[in-house]
């Protein structure tokens, strides 16, 4: 697992010859590799918190965004960009399985999606935990 970090990924591994569809990740392998990012970053760590995901999902930074301004307040549901209207598949894993299979499409917009809302790049800790909170909604949004 650890050879599957979401950096190391995208430097070499999902590069390396044969990775192909094989490169596929499941969610959990997604959040087990930002759980190992955030215990490096942080010797406190103590594991993923859906609870804290989706207050941070849920709750404007300063700004004028939340997660769920574009993605809904329920993520198993379709969302609707909050600039373009353009609509948006869900988010929620159970509801899209198409979700959380790529570290490069994760990573891509979780760098530029934090630096909208939160006017920063998210921690490990933090996309760990907003990923635990998507994997629990279920496909109606129930959790
Ligand atoms: C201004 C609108 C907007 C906001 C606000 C927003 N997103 Fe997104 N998000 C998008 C768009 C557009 C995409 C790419 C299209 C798609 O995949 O549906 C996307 C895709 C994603 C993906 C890709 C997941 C995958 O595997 O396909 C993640 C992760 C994500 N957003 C997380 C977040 C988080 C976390 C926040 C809050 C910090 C957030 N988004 C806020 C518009 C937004």
């Amino acid at each position: 697992m650890s050879r599957w970090f979401p950096m190391t990924c995208i430097a070499l591994a999902c590069l390396a010859p044969g990775a192909g569809p094989a490169s596929a990740q499941s969610p959990a392998a997604l959040a087990g590799g930002y759980a190992e990012a955030a215990r490096r970053e942080s010797p406190g760590f103590s594991g993923l918190s859906a609870a804290r995901g989706e207050k941070f999902f849920q709750s404007t930074h300063g700004g004028d965004w939340s997660c769920a301004s574009c993605h809904t307040a329920n993520p198993a549901a379709p969302g609707r960009h909050a600039r373009t209207a353009k609509a948006l598949a869900p988010l929620a894993p159970a509801a899209n399985a198409e979700r959380f299979t790529s570290v490069a499409t994760a990573e891509k917009w979780f760098k530029r999606n934090c630096n909208d809302v939160v006017g920063r790049e998210c921690t490990a800790q933090e996309k760990g935990d907003v990923l635990a909170y998507l994997m629990q909604v279920g496909a109606g949004g129930a959790r």
